[in-house]
């Protein structure tokens, strides 16, 4: 077997994403077992945890980690213990600066559903049936991004996007769909704001130019919110700027069961990735081995896929995943009232699927 090395960096953050993360790292750690590989993992800080240590929410140490890693695999960052709307250093602010560090402007978010969890979602079964949707959303631009301004009366967040910006990000849904079923719906709210009527004439130009096999359709953020729920079967690859994305894709993993189930994958221009699942840290179940780490495994193989370029062995994860769910392997927010799995049960169960 001719396997290959990689330095994964892991940053568990804080509430459960070390439990989460550490279960994918484990799984990872199994599949370079299985299939011949190399891997080498590395832990650093993030967020809350990294306040606490260093006083910085993304020390230095782990940025520079992170740009000469091959890929990062991140749990999750925040909890109540930072959150004071007074403090001047938050956890989250270390996600963004990794984000915009690494460079990683197209966060990919797949919503698929498990055959066996269509109950587990509050959306009824006929309504979903067939829902396979790739969020692209667009992740180092826009509000998140622009001055801040507080005075003792009044605040302001600036939202701005570059040309370039936005050619970049829709060339990954454009490519995406090609691989599809080259349908894309680009979101925005060009009825009111001048970065939609932009984002909205930018998108179609590079469509039309570069993926004119592509079917392009625009629809208004309000619009989607409602379209997601009422036809999700209907969507295919679904783009967005970033705030947008971050709110439809909450809604979205609704159509998954749980917020549990539904990894991404942060990418730049090069094959350094950021994988991190789209739930928050839980501070409410943090350190009780229950949370659902299914959603960190399926980043892991996404990290396979995107950064390591090892297809087989993404698809070897994303079906142990599926067979664990199948044998009934369901942490509590998919458990439906049966029996709960732990945190380290479902990492254990994915990983004898793996070296089967
Ligand atoms: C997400 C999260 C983050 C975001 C937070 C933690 C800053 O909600 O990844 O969706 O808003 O991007
Ligand atoms: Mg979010």
């Amino acid at each position: 077997m001719s396997g290959i090395q990689a330095k994964i960096v892991v940053l568990g953050g804080d509430g459960i994403g070390p439990e989460v993360a550490g279960e994918a790292a484990r799984v990872l750690d199994a599949v370079a077992q299985r299939f011949g590989h190399r891997f080498t993992f590395e832990e650093h800080l993030i967020g809350g945890a990294a306040i606490d240590a260093t006083q910085s929410a993304l020390p230095q140490a782990a940025i520079e980690a992170c740009s000469s890693a091959d890929a990062v695999l991140l749990g999750a960052v925040g909890g109540p213990k930072w959150s004071d709307p007074n403090a001047t250093v938050r956890p989250e602010q270390g996600l963004l600066a990794l984000r915009k560090a690494l460079g990683v402007f197209a966060n990919l978010r797949p919503v698929t559903l498990h055959p066996a969890l269509l109950d587990a979602s509050p959306i009824k079964a006929e309504v979903l049936r067939g829902t396979d949707i790739m969020v692209v959303r667009e992740l180092t631009g826009g509000i998140y991004f622009g001055e801040k301004r507080r005075t003792a009366d009044s605040a302001s967040d600036l939202c701005t996007y570059t040309v370039e910006e936005i050619e970049r990000v829709a060339r990954v849904a454009g490519r995406l769909a090609m691989g599809r079923r080259k349908h894309v719906v680009s979101v925005d709210k060009a009825n009111v704001l001048e970065t939609s009527r932009l984002w909205r004439s930018t998108v179609e130009a590079v469509l039309s130019r570069e993926f004119p096999e592509v079917t392009l359709e625009h629809m208004l953020v309000d619009a989607a919110a409602m379209h997601l729920i009422r036809r999700p079967a209907s969507f295919d690859v679904l783009l967005t700027e970033n705030m947008f994305g971050d709110i439809l894709t909450d809604e979205a993993s609704m159509l998954a069961g749980s917020m549990g189930m539904l990894p991404s994958a942060s990418l730049g221009a090069g094959t350094l990735g950021l994988y991190e699942p789209i739930h928050g840290s839980a501070p409410d179940i943090a350190g009780q081995g229950i949370a659902n780490p299914y959603g960190t495994i399926l980043s892991a193989a996404m990290l396979l896929r995107h950064s390591l370029n090892l297809p087989a062995e993404a698809q070897a994860v994303e079906r142990a995943v599926a067979r664990a769910v199948d044998e009934g392997v369901r942490p509590a927010d998919i458990a439906a009232g049966g029996p709960a799995a732990g945190t380290r049960e479902a990492g254990e169960a994915v990983i004898r699927q793996i070296m089967q």
